[in-house]
């Protein structure tokens, strides 16, 4: 079976990733699901084949320059070129007031969600600049980009960060037919959730939600798959929340 649409997702090993190359999958795209947890990866990738998609993985710290240009290389070898990315790697780490952040904590997390983002796009980028038919790729960033997230100043930093990466590369090569678009997801029922909740319980009495609840990952994914698709053919440089209201209230 051939795959009309290669689509690439970090952090495909679970959470909002996982959910997003399972409906990738579903839509008939050919998936290469990257991530630094090979297990989650492979089950990923299982889970897909069983239901009758096609998807591989392959091995990704985004952290690691070197080892983001690999993971486009792999996904060139095997499917022939990059119609799109939904890039979801990310890391929340222990809660602390900005005053107890280490400065070994702040690299870490800016070195994962942000710089690892950056290297991510601008692959990404260098693949579709190679081909015809421009491509579409999602930073996932936060709702902690636009609001105070309690005890978590190097990620809303981070996620802020993003939203600029994306309003700049997506001027660069907006006429080139790339669409670059940052997702902004607010709390959704996903590992790093459960365990952000419980290193920073504060967190859940400050947090309004208007809808009153947490969203599935695959409400998340949902609104990914839409942003790398042609249905969303107007669309670049935009940060979009998907969070019940939350940066609203
Ligand atoms: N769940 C939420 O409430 C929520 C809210 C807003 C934003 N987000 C963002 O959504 C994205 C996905 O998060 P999730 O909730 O699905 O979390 P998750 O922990 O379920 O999934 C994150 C994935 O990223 C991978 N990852 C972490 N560091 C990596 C690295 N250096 N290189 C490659 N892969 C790496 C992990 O192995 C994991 O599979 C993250 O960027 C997160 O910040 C999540």
């Amino acid at each position: 079976m051939e795959a009309e649409r290669v689509l690439l997702v970090t952090g495909g090993a679970s959470g909002i990733g996982r959910a997003s190359a399972q409906r990738l999958a579903k839509d008939g795209a050919a998936v290469m699901v990257a991530d630094r947890d090979e297990t989650g990866g492979v089950a990923t990738v299982e889970e897909i084949a069983a239901a009758g998609g096609i998807a591989r993985f392959t091995a990704l710290d985004v952290s690691d320059e070197e080892n983001v240009r690999a993971s486009i290389a792999a996904t060139l070898d095997a499917f022939g070129r990059l119609d799109g990315a939904i890039n979801c790697a990310g890391v929340a780490q222990a809660a602390k007031q900005t005053h107890a952040i280490e400065a070994s904590e702040w690299a870490l997390t800016l070195a994962v969600n942000l710089t690892g983002m950056f290297h991510c796009i601008k692959h990404q980028i260098a693949a579709m600049l190679d081909q015809t038919g421009g491509g579409a790729i999602v930073a996932v960033s936060s709702a902690a980009a636009v609001k105070g997230l309690l005890n978590s100043a190097d990620y809303c930093a981070s996620k802020a960060g993003i939203l600029g990466l994306v309003r700049g590369a997506a001027v660069d090569y907006a006429e080139q037919g790339i669409r670059i678009n940052a997702l902004l997801p607010g709390a959704s029922d996903t590992p790093l959730a459960h365990r952000s909740s419980a290193a920073n319980p504060a967190l859940k009495g400050m947090l309004r939600v208007p809808m009153m609840r947490m969203s599935s990952p695959d409400e998340i994914a949902a609104a990914a798959v839409w942003l790398v698709s042609p249905d969303s053919s107007y669309v670049t440089g935009a940060s979009i929340c998907v969070d019940g209201g939350m940066t609203i209230a």
